[in-house]
């Protein structure tokens, strides 16, 4: 019991540092100069530093970690993915698309600013990662880690190619009858393509060999359709207050998810056992893995 007691603590303050480092990297990329569009900016800033998890790229980081100790050629590609999971949560948000008005507890972009806005803002979001990107690509000399990292990069374009595609899926779908498979689809797409992402940079920039990248992937899909799962769950029996996004929202919308199509209990039994799998893909992995097991399980039982 004790054990399990400081692990889950040590797992907490973990989380936390890898969180402080990431939000200290995304500051840096802000602008704050006065100029023309400089309300643009701040409507950049405004959904970037609003508080997310940062579970994106904690997993970046903390998959590296797996392998190699500093992580500091990581921060480019971890600050990119935050930057385009927040270009994805502004657009999702958006009355085009989920029509909501509240996001980290906050007003959503659209609210705050106005529409014309937050599409700009999503898509400044957008560019600002690859502008991260390539421009860590220019300052690559190696042939050899420039070559890996082209690779990370043709990764993260598809992915987000994914995110994009699975988000219209959603959208165009919704209230509407859909195929057997439709619901898989979806949730692989609009979220576990980035999710997946993440761990696949992480261990392909630490140079992993094949057999570990492919039990990583296998971890990293059952993560990210367990992180939809969980999502779906707390669209129902959240706690707006410490979700800071809607509750109830999905069920108005029509909108087909593991809990409107299998119901609540059995939806919690398939996110157990999707997490116990997501952890056996690890195991062998041992101590060092200790803090990817827990994130599994944090996935699963966080309640924002
Ligand atoms: C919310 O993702 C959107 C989904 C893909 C379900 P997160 O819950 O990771 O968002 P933040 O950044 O932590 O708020
Ligand atoms: C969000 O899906 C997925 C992306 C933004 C790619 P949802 O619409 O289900 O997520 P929330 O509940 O608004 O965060
Ligand atoms: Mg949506
Ligand atoms: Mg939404």
């Amino acid at each position: 019991m004790e054990g399990k007691e400081t692990s889950k603590m040590d797992f907490k303050a973990e989380l936390k540092k890898y969180q402080n480092q990431i939000e200290q990297d995304l500051e840096k990329y802000i602008r704050k100069q006065d100029c023309p569009e400089k309300i643009l900016n701040d409507s950049m800033e405004y959904s970037l530093m609003a508080g997310g998890k940062r579970l994106r790229p904690t997993l970046v980081l903390a998959t590296y970690q797996l392998f190699k100790d500093n992580y500091e050629i990581c921060m480019p590609y971890a600050v990119a993915i935050e930057m385009v999971h927040n270009f994805s949560l502004i657009h999702d948000d958006l009355p085009g698309i989920d029509n909501d008005d509240l996001r980290h507890g906050k007003l959503t972009n659209h609210k705050k600013f106005n529409e014309a806005t937050a599409i700009l803002a999503g898509d400044g979001l957008l560019n600002y990662a690859y502008l991260v990107i390539s421009k860590d690509l220019l300052n690559t000399i190696n042939p050899k880690e420039l070559e890996k990292k082209v690779k990370v990069f043709h990764e993260f374009s598809l992915a987000t190619d994914r995110m994009i595609a699975g988000e219209y899926v959603d959208t165009e779908y919704e209230g509407k009858e859909v195929l057997a498979n439709y619901l898989e689809y979806v949730h692989q797409n609009k979220t576990g393509a980035l999710l997946k992402l993440c761990v696949r940079m992480g261990a392909i920039l630490a140079d992993a060999n094949a057999e570990d990248l492919n039990k990583l992937t296998n971890y990293a899909e059952k993560i990210g359709l367990a992180f939809q799962i969980k999502d779906d769950i707390l669209s129902v029996e959240g706690n707006e207050i410490i979700t800071g996004k809607p509750v109830g929202n999905d069920e108005a919308k029509g909108k087909c998810t593991y809990v409107s199509k299998y119901g609540m209990e059995k939806t919690k039994t398939i996110l157990e056992e999707i997490t116990k799998e997501a952890i056996e893909n690890i195991e062998s992995f041992g101590k060092k893995a200790e803090f990817l097991k827990e994130l599994a399980k944090y996935i699963k039982d966080r309640n924002k």
